[in-house]
């Protein structure tokens, strides 16, 4: 097998290798690091937990020692937390050179960042909004000579998801030069690879994994199907029986709001178990000491939205648990991608109620995996059920009085008029598009009944097709007693 040495890496850096416990390249490492040493764009899609990230790092230390000068690479990541990961990856490997990185990224102090970006930095590491503003504000420092772009989780910086960096995107792009050389990374590359390709066209380097299925072989994927409203005494059943049969645990639990985060890092606490949150209404500053404080297994349990979803390397987790269904089967690559890293063993469960079948199936067909369901015991379940829903409506009670809506909302209306939106505007526009959505899923589910009255009528015929799994977990679900409304908590 191959090792760093033969990839064309200097002695000093496969050296810094062994030391950090990377004995051999792992298989995306093997592919894009020679493409990039020879000086090609790259696009390297492969599962979580895989080592892109010291696929792009290593060859740009290996080109900085050649020809060291600042700023002589940027990268891009889509959050705040990553972006510290990522440079403490370039610190560590790249230690004997002296490297001089920086941070750029909301939150943080701006006078600061201005300081640092002039000092010119060999590597700067950035969220895209932070760096467009430098750029738009100051004329200290310049980009115009970087030699590497990279975009980590690149189809997320693309994709116009609840935060849209296009603008932001296009900023920074007026200001590197055409010619350098382009890196894209993520797990998940596939559905924007024409935007990608668009933006890497120095001789492309496209680097995929070969594999029948999406997500990691170490992992073990199970659904658990609740009515909604027993959903939380479920969560509180799983951590008690994680907690019970392990010494040494760490859970990520993935919500679909801040809020929910929040009611759920506070009803977790009341029944004593260690939890941290985090998520976007946090300070920056609270952010960062609820992931050390996780990191270190000082809390055992990480409460989070979509912000920790993408790119956190936190070794120690065992088992993901996805308190909502993702809405995209891209989202729950990403999470459970936070366990089973590194050939590591890891357990995924999804909290599936029973208006989310469709999305479950969604996510099996682009995995292309099963996921099996958990068995647990209801009659435990059904003893704290009533403790757990009075614990949770008092957390809601005391996040109401601490006017956790309004803090919200002004949080908004801050980020629109600093992008120099009209918020009234805005929630017009957001209203309107709203009732358009509305009326589209009308109509999806018009025609989704229309079929399934075609199909009865063929079977009916004698003409019986196989009855596909989804029908058999619906089937499963109309026997589940609860019929509440499937609300956003
Ligand atoms: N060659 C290697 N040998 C052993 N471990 C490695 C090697 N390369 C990377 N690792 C380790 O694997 C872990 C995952 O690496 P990394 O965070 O780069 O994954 P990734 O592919 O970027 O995942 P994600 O898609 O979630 O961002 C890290 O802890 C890293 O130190
Ligand atoms: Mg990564």
């Amino acid at each position: 097998m191959s090792g760093f040495a033969e990839l064309g890496l200097s002695s000093w850096l496969v050296e810094q290798c062994r030391q950090l416990g990377l004995k051999q390249p792992t298989p995306v490492q093997l592919g894009c690091i020679p493409a990039i040493l020879e000086g090609r764009d790259c696009l390297g899609c492969a599962k979580t937990g895989s080592g892109k990230t010291a696929a792009f790092v290593l060859p740009i230390l290996q080109k900085l020692s050649e020809d060291p000068y600042g700023i002589f690479c940027l990268v891009l990541t889509p959050t705040r937390e990553l972006a510290y990961q990522i440079a403490e990856q370039f610190r560590v490997l790249g230690k004997p050179l002296g490297l001089k990185d920086c941070i750029i990224v909301g939150g943080m102090d701006m006078v600061a960042q201005g300081l640092e970006l002039s000092r010119k930095p060999h590597v700067v590491i950035s969220t895209p909004g932070r760096l467009a503003d430098h750029l738009r504000s100051s004329n200290t420092f310049n980009m115009k000579k970087i030699r590497f772009l990279v975009m980590d989780e690149a189809d997320r910086l693309l994709e116009q998801g609840c935060t849209d960096f296009t603008t932001d995107l296009e900023t920074i792009l007026a200001a590197v030069p055409s010619r350098r050389q382009t890196l894209l990374f993520s797990a998940t590359l596939t559905d924007t690879l024409k935007e990608l390709q668009g933006l890497a066209t120095n001789q492309p380097f496209f680097w995929e994994a070969e594999a029948p299925v999406c997500t990691v072989e170490q992992l073990d994927q199970r659904y658990l199907l609740v009515p909604e409203k027993v959903k939380d005494a479920y969560l509180v059943h799983l951590v008690q029986s994680f907690q019970d049969q392990h010494e040494d645990w760490s859970i990520i639990i993935f919500t679909n709001t801040c809020k929910t985060c929040q009611i759920l890092c506070m009803m977790l606490r009341k029944f004593n178990f260690p939890t941290v949150a985090l998520h976007s209404m946090m300070k920056q500053k609270e952010r960062f000491a609820a992931l050390a404080k996780f990191k270190s297994s000082i809390y055992r349990i990480l409460i989070a939205t979509d912000v920790a979803s993408r790119g956190l390397d936190i070794p120690t987790v065992q088992v993901v648990i996805n308190h909502n269904t993702p809405g995209l089967p891209k989202i729950y690559i990403h999470r459970v991608g936070r366990t089973a890293r590194a050939g590591r063993q890891g357990r995924a469960i999804t909290l599936v109620t029973q208006y989310d079948i469709h999305l479950v199936h969604a996510i099996e067909e682009q995995i292309k995996k099963q996921l099996e369901e958990l068995s647990v015991e209801e009659a435990e379940v059904l003893q704290i059920l009533t403790q757990v829903n009075v614990v949770r409506r008092e957390c809601e009670i005391k996040l109401e009085a601490a006017h956790f809506d309004e803090k919200k909302e002004i949080n908004k209306r801050k980020q629109l008029i600093l992008e120099g939106k009209d918020p009234d505007l805005e929630a017009k526009r957001k209203a309107e598009l709203a009732k358009i959505k509305q009326k589209n899923r009308r109509f999806k589910k018009k025609v989704e009944q229309t079929l399934k009255r075609q199909k009865a009528g063929s079977a009916s015929r004698g003409h019986r097709p196989p009855r596909p799994r989804s029908q058999e977990l619906r089937a499963e679900a109309s026997d589940s007693r609860c019929q509440q409304p499937h609300t956003d908590s």
